[in-house]
This record gives C-alpha cells, structure tokens and sequence, in this order.
C-alpha cells in the first residue's frame, strides 16, 4: 500500500525544529492557517521532543514499516510521515475513540494514508508482521510493557520508546516494592520512587536485550521540557553472549 496518495518529493533525513513547528502548526494547531497565532508551552514543548525523536527515526536506515504506539493525535508517526523520507506504511495504534477521530483527520489533511487503529496496543491483531520501526511517546505505564512486549513478539527492527507515568498498575512494580521493602528502602515518597522507577527501568532494559535488542537509554529532551524525558533507543541485533547475560542479570533483579 503506497503511504502518500499524492507523488510528494522525499524530504530531508532530520527534520529542523522550524520545520516540525510548522508542520505541527499546520496540521494540528491551525490547520485553517493562522500563521501568527501564538503557540502554547505545551505545544512548544511538544515541538522539541517531536524534534527530537525524528532526529532518531532519521538514523534509522530502513524505516519502511512504522507503527506508532499509544499514538494520542498520532504527532509523531504523522510528522515523521510527513517530514522523514522513506516510511511506507504507516500504522498508528489508539484506544481512545475521539483521539483516533483526531488522528484520522490529521493523516486526511495530510493526504497521508495511514492505518489508524482503534484498540489496545497489547492486541497482536492490530499490529503489523515485521515492523521496520516501532514508536511508541509517552506510553503511559502499562502501555510501555505492552509496546515492549509486541515489538518483541513482531520481531520490530527498531524501538524508540519514552516511557510515561509509572503506575501500580505497571507488571514490575509489586516486584520493585518487595524488593524495596527487603532491602530497607525508606518510605519518604521521592526516595521510594526512585528506587522503584529505577527498578522499572532496570526490568524493560534487561527484558529487551534477553529478547536481542541492543539497548541505550538517553535523556531525548532536557527534564525542564518533560519530567518523563528517557529515550530507549533499541535496536534488534540477536547477539547471543548479550542475550545470555541480560536472561542472567533479569533472573537476578527478579529474585526476592
Ligand atoms: C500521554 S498520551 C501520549 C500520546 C502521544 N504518543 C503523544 O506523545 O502525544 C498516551 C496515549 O496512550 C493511549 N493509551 C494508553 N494506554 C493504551 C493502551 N493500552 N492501548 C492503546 N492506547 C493506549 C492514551 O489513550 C493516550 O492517548
């Protein structure tokens, strides 16, 4: 399936911040084109870390298959559509009706055909076979393990995920506070909590380099544009020594 219904010429690799500020003033902000309407810290924000991470899908050599997990109004999957040349097919992935809604009408406007699904991102169903490229921005707690777990299981090339609120309701979490408990980790809320997201943290990374994944973890955006700022750049690479160690090391952090 052709991703653009119109021949568009391919863009450059790395988008600058003028050109996501555009592209997300015109798709999303006002799209009727109010070119001096003020932009919002939010949106500003939001432009920096868009950046950001199109930075990281431009290094990616073959970016044909993308999906977009926990998508919202879809801002990076459309944007990198949009703005990074080379990207196919294009799935976005949503369980929110009116943000699917939204989604839609954005890849409308951008002539983009883009497969916006509606559902919950740990449903096997709605994801591609093989993706090039998986996204998922600000995935909120569980959602985060679900993305993991399905770019596991499609055998994703890539991973690009900036994790979100780490809930109670995240898989890790009971384990990270025995743990915490065990070892005398005191309750005063900002200390507990960075042992535990620590802990969270620690569970993904391992998880993801048991499966073959080459791992790094990086700050995408300074902490003063969002609080949940870790990028976890991974990318398949199968090395089975890595592998063997990160099963080892998961078994360890796992043990009560
Ligand atoms: C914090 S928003 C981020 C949206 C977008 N990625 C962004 O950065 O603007 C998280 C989105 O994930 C969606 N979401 C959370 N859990 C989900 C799940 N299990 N399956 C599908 N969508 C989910 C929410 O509805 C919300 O739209």
């Amino acid at each position: 399936m052709a991703l653009y219904q119109t021949r568009v010429e391919p863009k450059p690799s790395a988008p600058s911040i003028d050109a996501v500020e555009h592209a997300l003033r015109r798709l999303y902000i006002a799209p009727s084109d109010e070119p001096g309407r003020a932009l919002r810290d939010e949106d500003r924000k939001k432009v920096r870390e868009v950046t950001a991470l199109l930075e990281e899908v431009a290094r990616i050599g073959r970016r044909r298959v993308v999906v977009e997990a926990a998508s919202g109004h879809a801002y990076a999957g459309l944007l990198a559509a949009q703005l990074c040349s080379g990207i196919e097919a294009l799935t976005l992935i949503e369980r929110e009706p009116d943000r699917v809604a939204h989604a839609r009408a954005a890849a409308e406007r951008l002539g983009l055909i883009a497969d916006v699904k509606e559902g919950d991102v740990d449903d096997a169903a709605l994801w591609p076979e093989h993706p090039d490229l998986v996204i998922g921005l600000h995935a909120c707690g569980p959602a985060s393990d679900a993305i993991v777990e399905m770019a596991i299981a499609k055998e994703a090339r890539w991973l690009l995920l900036v994790p979100c609120c780490y809930a109670k309701t995240v898989a890790f979490s009971a384990a990270a506070e025995a743990r915490a408990e065990a070892i005398g980790i005191p309750r005063q809320a900002p200390i507990r909590r960075a042992f535990i997201e620590a802990l969270i943290d620690a569970e993904r990374t391992l998880r993801l380099e048991a499966a073959g994944y080459e791992v790094t973890v990086r700050e995408l955006v300074p902490r003063s544009v969002s609080g949940h700022n870790l990028l976890w750049r991974c990318r398949k690479s199968g090395e089975a020594g890595r592998m063997a160690a990160a099963r080892a090391q998961l078994g360890r952090l796992s043990e009560q």
